[in-house]
């Protein structure tokens, strides 16, 4: 676009006869007027005009439409702002007075450069999209990994407690028990719920580690074998880390055995440094091992086994949560278990 009128006519006249179509605009306001993006491919403007400047016109029109080309036409003393223009996003400039051909010749390379910004904005949206669809691709064959992954685990802590009949689902119970625990005691959590469910079902997962013969020894442990046993929580803890970067699950595989006088295993924790998760589960664990029979003893009478909690209660056992599981055997909500598995956090 130009001021001068005629020039403009004839030149544009003069493009036409090359193939190449204009539009003419008699300032920059009717030019960006006329801009959306992808109208047009290329815009010679005058640098110099009433009103809107060429300048502000290119970086306005650039605003409009990143990848059009745009020609700066000016008189040989404005080269300096000239090629700030190009400094600015301008194609190229042309000094006066110039030949149709001139102008001709460049404006054709400006709008194959054009043609190519158009090609390869095409092609990174392309590749965006194609990027996009890796990621999720990828995103979810780690997710189905991680799945099969924790029933894995799940799978293998049924497996080690069905060799045993007297701890068959034991980690069902005890998830079930720590279930209706941590509603009462910490309700409206749901991510800290999925937490110790999933914790509770794998907290024995380590006993994959210890000798069969030690786990299913008939009579009472000899000390060399307790020792064995007392492996596993840490055992566990290690099988789970490749798996599950939840803080909460880990350290209450890890930290099931600890006693609040710190007297438990492996760490030898202290009160309230025993994480409150672990404590939930530690109760929930006694409550059922004591009410379950095993190999060398029967079943104890569920007021006996909140008796011995009861009694334990601040020295073995964390004593808010003893005391809830007494209310919640007291109204008879431990004779049905809610089911666990919709709380199984599968990795
Ligand atoms: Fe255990």
């Amino acid at each position: 676009m130009d001021d001068e009128v005629d020039l403009v006519a004839g030149l544009a006249d003069g493009l036409m006869l090359s193939g190449i179509e204009t539009d003419i605009a008699h300032s920059g306001e009717e030019a960006l007027a006329c801009l959306r993006p992808g109208a047009y491919d290329a815009v010679l403007t005058d640098l110099n005009m009433p009103g809107m400047s060429g300048d502000e016109l290119l970086s306005r029109a650039l605003r409009v439409d990143s990848t059009l080309a745009v020609i700066m036409i000016t008189a040989g003393s404005d080269v300096t702002r000239a090629v700030e223009c190009l400094k600015a996003g301008a194609f190229d400039y042309i000094l006066k007075p110039f030949d149709l051909e001139d102008v001709t010749i460049r404006l054709e390379k400006a709008l194959e450069r054009r043609r190519l910004g158009l090609l390869t904005r095409a092609l990174e949206a392309e590749n965006e999209v194609y990027r996009r669809r890796l990621e999720a691709r990828v995103h979810e064959q780690a997710e189905q990994l991680r799945t099969i992954f924790g029933r894995t685990l799940r799978s293998f802590t049924q497996a080690l407690e069905a060799k045993d009949p007297h701890t068959q689902n034991h980690s069902s119970r005890v998830a079930g028990i720590a279930l209706l625990l941590a509603q009462e005691l910490r309700p409206g959590h749901p991510e800290f719920l999925r937490s110790l469910v999933t914790a509770a079902l794998l907290h024995d997962i380590g006993k994959i580690g210890v000798p069969e013969q030690i786990l299913l020894a008939p009579g009472r442990l000899t000390p060399q074998e307790f020792e064995a046993v007392k492996k596993h929580p840490v055992i566990g803890e290690t099988i789970l880390k490749p798996i599950y970067s939840d803080e909460t699950i880990l350290r209450v595989v890890r930290h099931h055995h600890e006693a609040m006088d710190g007297s438990g295993y492996p760490d030898k924790l202290v009160g309230e440094q025993i994480p409150f998760a672990a404590r939930i589960v530690a109760v929930a664990d006694a409550y059922d091992a004591m009410t379950s029979a095993r190999s060398y003893r029967p079943a104890m009478p569920r007021p006996d086994a909140l008796e011995i909690l009861v009694r334990g209660a601040g020295v073995q056992w964390d004593a808010e949560v003893v005391l809830t599981l007494q209310d919640l055997a007291q109204e008879g909500r431990l004779d049905h278990l809610p089911e666990t598995d919709s709380f199984f956090w599968e990795g």
